[in-house]
């Protein structure tokens, strides 16, 4: 099984490590087989999987029942387990809820903000439990945000975002996940943390590690999906089109393919 120390050295060897999100156990099985470096229990299952319009109505029960399934399933991959919306906004229910999604396998909790998760973040990584923190375009504010929009297009909401990160490095996060920001960004910020793995959704190629929906990167998904999406099915046929595709996404996260020009913001900071 893969630990945070390989997603470590993976970022010193310069080896790009992929990862996609998964929710059951089949698919956690077909991950094994690809070889899948990480995996994102991603409170995205709440429009994913039960069919609601953003990520808010999703709850620590759900986490936890989802993670299970997967780990159960799949003992090659490092598994990050999102906590959902409102369930760390004290310093307890931080606590309480990670502990349930660790106790059935997560290796990792991902939280979603900026420099005021500090003090959870110290207060988790002391009691065991490593943090990621994700930035930029952040669902569970999707209110706030008016939309899923790109993030910091200046350079003062640039700069702004590099502090939130020093702040939570600061304070022990582990990784950092950036979704939707300018591929510059995503650069700068993945070269000024040595030690700290960075994985991009919509961040550019220079991340350390890539992370898709799967549903999107199957093509499962009706209707618009993000400019940041490649569909990996189709070019794809038979009955093992599924395991290629996703084979398929590992290697070209590995050789930098994807993701390509066409699904990256370029935005000069
Ligand atoms: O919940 C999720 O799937 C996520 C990804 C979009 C990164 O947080």
């Amino acid at each position: 099984m893969l630990s945070l120390n390989d997603l470590r050295q993976f970022k010193q060897q310069g080896r790009k490590f992929s990862c996609l999100t998964c929710y059951d156990a089949s698919m956690a099985r077909i991950m094994e087989v690809a070889e899948v470096d990480t995996i994102l229990i991603g409170d995205s299952l709440g429009m994913t999987i039960q069919g609601h319009d953003s990520t808010l109505p999703v709850t620590v029960d759900d986490m936890a029942y989802h993670t299970a399934a997967v780990r159960r399933a799949n003992q090659h991959a490092f598994i990050l387990t999102d906590l959902p919306f409102m369930s760390y906004a004290t310093l307890n229910d931080a606590l309480q809820n990670s502990k349930k999604v660790m106790q059935v396998g997560a290796q990792m909790v991902k939280l979603e903000g900026g420099a005021w998760l500090s003090e959870i973040v110290q207060v988790l990584t002391r009691n065991g439990i490593p943090v990621c923190v994700h930035l930029g375009l952040t669902p569970q504010s999707v209110h706030v945000f008016g939309g899923y929009k790109l993030q910091a297009k200046t350079r003062e909401a640039a700069d702004q975002l590099i502090a939130d990160c020093k702040a939570v490095v600061e304070a022990g996060a582990a990784a950092l996940l950036l979704e939707c920001v300018p591929a510059q960004l995503g650069k700068e910020i993945t070269e000024l943390f040595p030690n700290t793995p960075v994985i991009g959704i919509g961040a550019g190629v220079d991340t350390d590690g890539q992370v898709l929906v799967v549903q999107d990167m199957l093509g499962l998904t009706m209707g618009r999906v993000a400019k940041f999406v490649r569909n990996f099915m189709k070019e794809q046929s038979g009955e093992t089109a599924i395991l290629d595709a996703i084979k398929a996404y590992h290697q070209a996260v590995q050789d930098q393919s994807f993701p390509s020009k066409e699904q990256t913001f370029q935005v000069e900071l």
